[in-house]
């Protein structure tokens, strides 16, 4: 199985996202664009793995509150396009959280530094335009693991659990 751990995102960030994909597409720009379904920002990439259940047990000892995720921007690593994600601290703190867990219970991940992002499309043809994203933001309630499947016509995520955030204790 290819494993990965992340964030899932909300229909009104994806509605943004598609729009942008939309606009994208409407100055020209080709490639292959990722579906509303598979929009999602990695935590951790893990890859071949051969068993879901021990990385659900890490992920039960990587806990955190609900925090929140705002889309800022547009980047590229190479003919990748992503939108970004603002760099936060809870933000960075969970990744920490899921990635150490991980680590402790000696599940193999990549350990490239951590850029949040979302990628829009692969292979993309041109240079990234300066593209007005809406600033949207959205309440981090779960981590999920998800199991990656080459698909006829693309990749195709399936979720197989969750980590739930804690109650905040605020109040
Ligand atoms: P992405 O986060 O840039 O979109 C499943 O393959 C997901 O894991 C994809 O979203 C992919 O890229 C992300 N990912 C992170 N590191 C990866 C790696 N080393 N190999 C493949 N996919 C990786």
């Amino acid at each position: 199985m290819r494993l990965f751990v992340s964030i899932n995102l909300f229909d009104e960030m994806k509605d943004a996202l598609i729009a942008a994909q939309n606009e994208l597409y409407d100055r020209g720009v080709r490639g292959n664009f990722t579906s509303e379904e598979n929009m999602h920002l990695t935590v951790a990439f893990i890859g071949e793995y051969p068993d879901a259940e021990p990385v659900l047990e890490a992920l039960s000892e990587a806990s955190f509150t609900p925090f929140e995720i705002t889309l800022e921007g547009m980047g590229c690593f190479g003919d990748l396009w992503w939108a970004g994600i603002r760099e936060s601290a809870p933000l960075a703190a969970v990744v920490r959280r899921v990635r150490r867990a991980l680590a402790e219970n000696n599940i193999p991940f990549d350990r490239k530094r951590f850029h949040p992002h979302v990628t829009l499309l692969r292979k993309a043809s041109g240079k990234v335009p300066g593209i007005q994203m809406r600033t949207i933001s959205m309440t981090v309630s779960a981590v999920s693991l998800m199991r990656s499947d080459r698909g006829r016509n693309g990749m195709i995520y399936t979720e197989l659990g969750a980590r739930e955030a804690e109650e905040s204790t605020a109040e």
